[in-house]
């Protein structure tokens, strides 16, 4: 029998505070202090046990579905029968049917869009630029075209505008907090209720009154939102899908065991599932990287001389991409140091007992990267960035590198999200020189995920191709 996690030795109103205003720089001085699981009592949040010790994370990895639910107070309306809000059998079944059109087997197709849309938005950048911006904006691209096979100009310019608008006003830290004391499918159900009653949602009865700007901002980008969603939808059923490969058209086509096939509701639910959950987090991940990146001119010039020897002056070519190992290596490097999520998120249903703790059933748990990625045992000096720390690692097990957490829930867009971080990082470093202008060395939350605090500001100039070694021998 192992021992309790001991608790966090300060007040509930102290520890709220500490996490509120600097969430990595609590949960690691929790570890330093207290080992690797330790339990935390934040107001909204109560008891959470945060965990980096590998063997517990295993265990929480380990546990099968009908032994552990999400804890989900996550206020973004995508849905209730999106696969973030599913339990058990019925998470398993939906994953199911979610996860062939981002299995290895389709990201060609993906790859070359990844490539156009990062040469065209991010190659061309100059002058002084914030990156987060900018890359949120070719992630979001990409979504649109790989995931909704949307490729009217028009509303891709409009999704463009209006779901940041959407995300923006319901991420906020007044609506976590509030869907901490009343409930996360209360409050998402609250503001689909209000984008129902947009003034933009075509049909609807409206009352005389004139909606406050508040209510709007929360209303009217969801409303448009949904209304291109179905569309797009209603289109691909009337028109078929054949020979299309973005992933509304899989879903579109595909069934469950049983040959029914999705219904629309379903299928809406997931896009947005998935345009919430795959844009900023690759965005960010690739924000991080260059966070860490321009601190390190010498690992930059090593990119470039990998990237010279695989593809000369040639284009660059997505599949071989995800075979360089320095690239692999530095963008590992950088999430084991950053990842973009300080835990996820479990309640167990069952007792755990692992790494000499005993953690009782019904406790909220939390593998943690800010944990597990920083210890020593696992990750000698693990404070440095070290470039080439992964070359020849091969797939490290989730209980010892969770970027993408792990067990039943591991990110289903995993495979999607890797290979679009190497395009990304690959075109910024193939085709321009960064000159950093850091103004802060933080971390803030940005909705569901943690972003450099300055948003990676930088002066972006022309690269000068310095020519290649074997140009100028002789
Ligand atoms: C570098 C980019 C990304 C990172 C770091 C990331 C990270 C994560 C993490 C930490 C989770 C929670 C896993 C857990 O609870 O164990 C997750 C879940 C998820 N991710 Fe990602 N993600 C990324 C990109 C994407 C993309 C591009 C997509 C879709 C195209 C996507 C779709 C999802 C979905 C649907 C889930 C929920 C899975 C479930 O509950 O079964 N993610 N992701």
């Amino acid at each position: 029998m192992g021992t309790a996690p001991p608790d966090v030795d300060l007040s509930r109103l102290e520890q709220t505070k500490r996490f509120g205003t600097d969430p990595i720089g609590f949960i690691r001085a929790c570890a330093r202090e207290y080992g690797p699981v330790f339990r935390t009592n934040v107001l909204g949040d109560g008891e959470r046990v945060w965990v980096g010790h590998p063997d517990v994370v295993k265990a929480v990895f380990a546990l099968k579905s009908d032994q552990f639910t999400v804890t989900n107070t996550v206020p973004v309306n995508i849905g209730e029968r999106s696969l973030l809000y599913q339990d058990g059998a019925a998470h398993s079944h939906q994953r199911k049917v979610l996860t062939p059109p981002f299995t290895k087997a389709r990201m060609k197709g993906y790859g070359e869009a990844m490539l156009r849309h990062a040469e065209q938005r991010l190659a061309t950048l100059r002058g002084e630029v914030d990156l987060q911006h900018a890359l949120d904006e070719v992630t979001l691209a990409v979504i649109l075209d790989c995931v909704f096979g949307l490729e009217d100009e028009a509303e891709q310019a409009e999704l463009l505008r209006i779901t940041p608008a959407w995300t923006d006003a319901v991420l906020t830290p007044m609506a976590f907090t509030l869907s901490m004391i009343v409930g996360g499918m209360k409050l998402r159900r609250a503001f689909d209720w209000m984008a129902d009653h947009s003034p933009l949602r075509e049909g609807r009865a409206r009352g005389p009154l004139k909606p406050p700007a508040w209510w709007r901002d929360i209303a009217d980008p969801k409303a448009a939102l949904d209304r291109v969603l179905l569309q797009a939808i209603e289109e691909g059923r009337a028109s078929g899908v054949t020979g299309r490969k973005d992933v509304l058209a899989l879903l579109l086509a595909s069934t469950f065991e049983d040959g029914s096939p999705l219904d629309d509701e379903l299928i809406h639910h997931q896009l947005l599932t998935v345009l919430v959950g795959g844009h900023e987090t690759t965005s960010n991940t690739v924000a991080w990287t260059f966070h860490h990146l321009l601190e390190h001119p010498d690992v930059v010039q090593a990119l470039r001389a990998e990237q010279r020897e695989a593809f000369g002056d040639g284009p660059l070519d997505p599949a071989r991409l995800s075979q360089l190992p320095l690239l692999g290596s530095v963008i590992a490097e950088s999430m084991r140091l950053s990842s973009i999520a300080i835990g996820v998120g479990r309640c167990s249903l069952v007792p755990i007992e692992a790494g000499g703790y005993s953690i009782p059933a019904g406790s909220h748990v939390s593998p943690s990267p800010y944990v597990l990625h920083f210890n020593p045992e696992l990750w000698p000096e693990p404070e440095r960035f070290v470039a080439d720390r992964f070359v020849g690692r091969g797939r490290i097990p989730s209980h010892q590198f969770m970027p993408y957490g792990g067990g039943r829930r591991i990110c289903l867009g995993m495979v999607f999200a890797e290979l679009e971080v190497r395009v990304l990082v690959s075109v910024l470093v193939r085709h321009l020189d960064l000159e950093p202008r850091r103004t802060d060395d933080g971390a803030t939350m940005k909705g569901l995920t943690l972003i450099p605090s300055d948003g990676v500001p930088v002066v972006a100039r022309e690269r000068v191709t310095a020519p290649a070694p074997d140009l100028v021998a002789g």
